[in-house]
């Protein structure tokens, strides 16, 4: 059987043609080239760090949800850069636009769209890096890959691309909010060497927005703090990890073998720019426990089946088990620092490259709202894939 296969390259203008390439005749095998997301509520973004803006076309949302970019903004705010001392100093005031698919204040079930434009534009800052590489950057890969690119700001392998995941999670989360009371908290636990400790349940957004860092814990948030402030004096830069905790998830979101619901919130977490790992439950450190030591036992607790710890981190089986779920994922110290350091040209000559322009000092405090937005879309998605599985048609009435 011959497949035929069709290329999309979807940016906004192309963005009619979602709904044609669904329908194509069978034996059409669509590639899309990476920048959408999700299978029922689908993403795609689109936009580049010193383009006219970044924006983001939501399809599948249900109708008749209410929604205003009020409340989109609450979430993008908490992404913005220039919030704080810690942060690139970029001034974006990421004011929403919502284009589609909104009508008197409720969802239509019509694609959404919404944009950001970019305000605070410096190009010039880009100019030494137009023919050099950035270490651990991704100008030469995009190099290599493209045969051209975009070096102002880094083009798409810029944080800024990620607006459009904000502001589509915002709905995302806002649905979950309604149909099963779902928390989603990301939260900053180890900046460089400082972690915090270990603490039961999932925090409120007060206590997390409390400090600039996104550290639940006072205290070790003021050292992060202080850490980030004087590594961004010496122009250079610091990782760490942030944790995500999700409460009032129903038992049975994912699916067995591909789409295990952690595999998904894996690809999920390590399509963010700047990530290097991802662990869910126990995650690494569990390979020190014994079996006796890591199962978590099944009781009855206040009438419904639970377990007694929670190693397992919310999953079994790809599935959600109805446990809260628990997974961290591990940021890089940002690339682009203001020390000189060895790179090679375009052309191939050994040279050497200082960091120029606002960057972020440690992204983790950012990454944060981005975190749980991409939570957020993953949880929902599942919801929709679950209920439009399982959930669509009753046989139960009808003798075997
Ligand atoms: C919230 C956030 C802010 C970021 N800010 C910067 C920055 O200011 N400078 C920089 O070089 N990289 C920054 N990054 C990371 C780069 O986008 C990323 O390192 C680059 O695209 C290369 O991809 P890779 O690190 O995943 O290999 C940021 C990442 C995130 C999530």
């Amino acid at each position: 059987m011959s497949v035929t296969f069709t290329f999309y390259l979807f940016t906004f203008h192309f963005h009619p043609f979602i709904s044609l390439a669904r329908e194509l005749a069978p034996g059409h095998v669509l590639i899309f080239m990476g920048n959408v997301f999700g299978k029922l509520f689908t993403v795609t973004t689109w936009g580049e760090s010193h383009g006219g803006g970044v924006g983001v076309v939501v399809d599948g949302c249900p109708p008749g949800l209410p929604i205003t970019a009020e409340e989109i903004q609450v979430e993008l705010d908490r992404r913005r850069p220039g919030q704080s001392r810690i942060v690139t100093q970029r001034k974006e005031t990421d004011v929403v636009t919502l284009l589609s698919g909104v009508h008197q204040g409720r969802t239509t079930g019509t694609p959404i769209s919404m944009m950001a434009p970019n305000v605070d534009q410096r190009p010039e800052a880009y100019d030494e890096m137009r023919t050099r590489f950035r270490p651990s950057h991704a100008d030469y890969t995009y190099q290599m890959k493209y045969g051209l690119r975009d070096p102002s700001g880094g083009g798409r392998s810029s944080a800024r691309e990620t607006i459009g995941r904000v502001a589509a999670g915002a709905i995302a989360r806002k649905i979950l909010s309604l149909a099963g009371e779902v928390t989603i908290a990301g939260f900053v636990t180890q900046i460089h060497d400082i972690e915090m400790p270990e603490r039961p349940g999932v925090p409120l957004r007060e206590e997390i927005d409390a400090n600039p860092v996104r550290c639940p814990d006072p205290v070790t948030a003021k050292r992060m703090e202080e850490l980030i402030l004087e590594v961004r004096k010496a122009g250079d830069s610091v990782g760490g990890v942030i944790e995500c905790r999700v409460a009032g998830l129903p038992v049975g979101l994912g699916a067995p073998v591909f789409d295990r619901l952690e595999a998904d919130l894996a690809k999920a977490m390590l399509s963010l720019p700047a990530t290097k790992g991802f662990e869910v439950g126990s995650g690494f450190a569990g390979t020190r426990l014994k079996g006796s030591e890591h199962n978590d036992p099944f009781e009855i607790r206040d009438g419904a089946i639970r377990t007694a710890s929670n190693h397992a981190g919310g999953v079994l089986g790809g599935i959600s088990s109805g446990e809260e779920l628990r997974f961290r994922t591990a940021f890089k110290p940002t690339a682009t620092i203001l020390q000189t350091q060895r790179t090679v040209t375009e052309a191939g000559e050994e040279t050497e490259l200082r960091g120029k322009g606002r960057h972020d000092p440690c992204v983790l405090p950012r990454a944060v709202p981005i975190v749980e937005a991409m939570t957020a879309l993953v949880l929902l998605d599942h919801w929709m894939r679950h209920q439009a599985h399982c959930r669509t048609f009753d046989f139960s009435g009808i003798p075997a």
